[in-house]
């Protein structure tokens, strides 16, 4: 089985109430892991990229891992340029045998946004590769901010619309309330769902996307700073919340910090008790075990993926 396109895994998951998770990966151990859960789940997956993970272990290691991963599983995966900066990075990663692309103009002007998507949807599609945009700002509001702030950070429905139309774009990540990293709310977290239902009345059966979706549990934060870390005040998306979300409309989820967390307080637990292991396979590999789990979570519990191949 090769890589797979996204379009199959949103038309099921749209339909079945359900989101796919859409993991980032940096290294071997981070792959295997999360393809381990989606096998012992049997769950759709997307493996996603940053431009900063192809920096770090370079876009040849990382695809040969990834299709080294389909091979062994016999899993669909999708493979993702994760907030790919414009045009090149996009096409070089098309070029390269990515089966979907992420355009994120979100920093442009709407006209400018909608030009740098369309020009890589236009390259896209002619190759077979799906491409998702970003409209809104995913920058964190204070609580007591006014409304009119709120729009406009936040995605405006109507323009959703054009902007699908007008670029053709496969999916499109929204803004309602989320933020990438592990300090997401200073107050009690809240999403925007008077906003998505809008957006998904407007755009139905159109496949969205959320950016900055982990939880961010207690247990990994206390976890991390009881074995010398310090993520003191960290707080994610709640659960019940991400659920919500995949019920009206949101296709894809994505999840970096949460198996960052799940990593590292691995690592720091085993290296803590063992102080005198200095081979890298006897703390990498719970490592990859925490990863697996946490994914496993995700599948199973939050974006309820598993059993849907
Ligand atoms: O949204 C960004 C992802 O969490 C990737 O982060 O750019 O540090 O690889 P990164
Ligand atoms: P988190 O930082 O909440 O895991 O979000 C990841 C993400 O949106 C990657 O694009
Ligand atoms: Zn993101």
């Amino acid at each position: 089985m090769p890589l797979v396109t996204t379009k199959e895994m949103f038309k099921k998951a749209y339909e079945g109430n359900y989101a796919v998770g859409a993991f980032n990966v940096n290294n071997m151990e981070i792959i295997q892991g999360i393809v381990d859960a989606a096998k012992e789940e049997k769950s759709p997956l997307i493996l996603q990229v940053s431009a900063g993970a192809r920096k770090y272990a370079k876009h040849i290691y990382l695809m040969k891992l990834v299709e080294a991963a389909v091979e062994d599983s016999g899993l669909p995966i999708a493979l993702h340029l994760d907030h790919g900066d414009d045009f090149e990075i996009c096409k070089s990663c098309i070029d390269g045998g990515f089966t979907s692309v992420m355009i994120d103009g979100s920093k442009h002007s709407f006209e400018e946004n909608i030009a740098v998507t369309k020009r890589v949807v236009e390259y896209a599609h002619e190759r077979g590769v799906v491409v998702e945009a970003e409209l809104g700002k995913l920058a964190g509001i204070e609580d007591d901010v006014n409304v009119d702030a709120k729009d406009a950070i936040y995605t405006n429905p109507d323009q959703a619309v054009e902007f699908v139309q007008r670029t053709g774009v496969d999916s499109l990540a929204i803004a309602i309330g989320t933020s990438h990293g592990a300090y997401k709310f200073k107050g009690e977290p809240k999403l925007d769902f008077e906003r998505l239902e809008k957006i998904t009345n407007l755009l139905p059966n159109f496949p969205l996307v959320l950016h900055g979706a982990s939880t961010v549990l207690p247990e990994f934060v206390e976890l991390c700073n009881k074995y010398g870390g310090n993520v003191a005040g960290a707080q994610g998306v709640p659960e019940n919340l991400l659920r919500q979300a995949a019920q009206l409309g949101v296709c894809k989820i994505n999840i970096d910090t949460d198996l960052r967390l799940a990593m590292t307080a691995s690592v720091r637990k085993h290296l803590y008790e063992n102080p005198g292991d200095f081979d890298p396979r006897q703390y990498l590999k719970p490592a990859r075990s925490a990863i697996q789990a946490m994914v496993a979570h995700k599948m199973k519990n939050v974006l309820g993926s598993s059993n849907n191949l």
